[in-house]
C-alpha cells in the first residue's frame, strides 16, 4: 500500500484528533502517503481531500473536535455513492482508507472494502456501543465531564436535600450511565439495556432519604428514557420535585483524557500497520490490552455485551 486516506464520520468524539494525528505520522514513518478527507463520506463524495504532512497534525492531540470535520451522508448509503466514493479514492491512486467513527461509519467502509479499497474501522464514539473493543476513542473523556457534572450537582443538591435527575448520552447503550453512575455514587442508574419500572425508582428514592441520605441522583441514558419524563414520575409518586440536567453536547467537547490519547495513538498506529499487511474490512480494537482487529460484518451484527456485574455493584454500592 503506497497511498492511504483518513476520514472521520457520525458524531465526533474526543480523541479522533489524537487518532488522525497517529494514522497520519504512522503512515508517514512508513514511508505511506497519506491524505486528509475534509468531512466525513460526504468529503469524499466532493473530492474534498488534501495531502497530509507530519506538521499538519500538529498541535491537535490535545484538542477535542475533529480538525477533519465530520458529516452523516445519506447520499453514501446508497450504492452509487458507494461506487462514487470508490472511484474517487481510485482515480488518487489512494488503495487504503481508515475511517473513524461508529456503527454506521463501519458500514460505509464495508461497502468500500466490497468494492475493493482496502479499509479499516477505529472505533470513534462516546457511547463505547462498538463491540469488540473494550472501549471506543471519546468514551473516557466523555465518562469524566459526567462525573464531573455529578460531583457539582451533589453539592447543591445536598445542601437544599434534594434529588437530581441527570440525562446522558448513549442511543442504543447505556454504559455512559453505567460507569459515570458508577463513579459518581449514583443511587440509580437507568440504561435500555435493563428493564425499569418508575414505581421502584421512586421508592428506591424514598428510602434514600428515609434512611438518612440528603441527596439521590438517578442517572438516564437517553436511549432509556428521559431526564423530564423520570422527573414527572417521580414528582407524581414522592411529591418531591427531582431538579432535572440534561448534559446534551457538553459530554462531546473538550480536552480528550490520557486515556483516550493513548488509546487513539494506539489504535491509529495499528490501523495503519495491518493495512500496510493487506488487511481490509476490519475494525479494530484493544481487548484487555491486545491488539485485534474483527471483520466488520462481525463487528456491525454484534451487539456489544452489557456489563451486568459493573451494574449490580452500582446498586449494591449505592443502598
Ligand atoms: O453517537 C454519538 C451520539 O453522541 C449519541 O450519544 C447521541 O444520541 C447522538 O450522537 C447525538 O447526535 P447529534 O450530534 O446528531 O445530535
Amino acid at each position: 500500500v503506497k497511498s492511504i486516506a483518513v476520514l472521520t464520520s457520525g458524531g465526533d468524539s474526543q480523541g479522533m484528533n489524537a487518532a488522525v494525528r497517529a494514522v497520519v505520522r504512522s503512515a508517514l514513518y512508513y514511508g505511506v502517503e497519506v491524505y486528509g478527507v475534509q468531512r466525513g463520506y460526504q468529503g469524499l463524495l466532493n473530492n474534498d481531500l488534501r495531502p497530509m504532512d507530519l506538521r499538519s497534525v500538529g498541535d491537535i492531540i490535545q484538542r477535542g473536535g475533529t480538525i477533519l470535520q465530520t458529516a452523516r451522508c445519506k447520499e453514501f448509503m446508497t450504492p452509487e455513492g458507494q461506487q462514487k466514493g470508490a472511484e474517487v479514492l481510485r482515480e488518487r491512486g489512494i488503495e487504503g482508507l481508515i475511517v473513524i467513527g461508529g456503527d454506521g461509519s463501519y458500514q460505509g467502509a464495508n461497502k468500500l472494502c466490497k468494492l475493493g479499497i482496502k479499509t479499516m474501522g477505529l472505533p470513534g464514539t462516546i457511547d463505547n456501543d462498538i463491540p469488540f473493543t473494550d472501549y471506543t476513542i471519546g468514551f473516557d473523556t466523555s465518562v469524566s465531564i459526567v462525573v464531573d457534572a455529578i460531583n457539582k450537582l451533589r453539592d447543591t443538591m445536598t445542601s437544599h436535600e434534594r434529588s437530581s435527575v441527570v440525562e446522558v448520552m448513549g442511543r442504543h447503550c447505556g454504559d455512559i450511565a453505567l460507569y459515570a453512575g458508577l463513579a459518581s455514587g449514583a443511587e440509580t442508574i437507568i440504561v435500555p439495556e435493563v428493564p425499569f419500572d418508575i414505581d421502584q425508582v421512586a421508592n428506591r428514592m424514598k428510602e434514600n432519604f428515609a434512611s438518612g441520605k440528603r441527596h439521590s441522583i438517578i442517572i438516564v441514558a437517553e436511549g432509556a428514557s428521559t431526564g423530564e419524563e423520570i422527573g414527572r414520575g417521580i414528582e407524581q409518586r414522592c411529591g418531591m420535585e427531582p431538579r432535572v440536567t440534561v448534559l446534551g453536547h457538553i459530554q462531546r467537547g473538550g480536552s480528550p483524557t490520557h486515556n483516550d490519547r493513548i488509546l487513539a495513538s494506539q489504535l491509529g498506529d495499528f490501523a495503519v500497520r495491518k493495512l500496510m499487511e493487506g488487511e481490509s474490512g476490519k475494525g479494530c480494537g484493544i481487548i484487555r490490552g491486545e491488539l485485534v482487529v474483527t471483520d466488520i460484518d462481525k463487528v456491525v451484527n454484534t451487539k456489544k455485551p452489557f456489563n451486568m456485574d459493573l451494574y449490580n455493584l452500582a446498586l449494591r454500592l449505592s443502598q
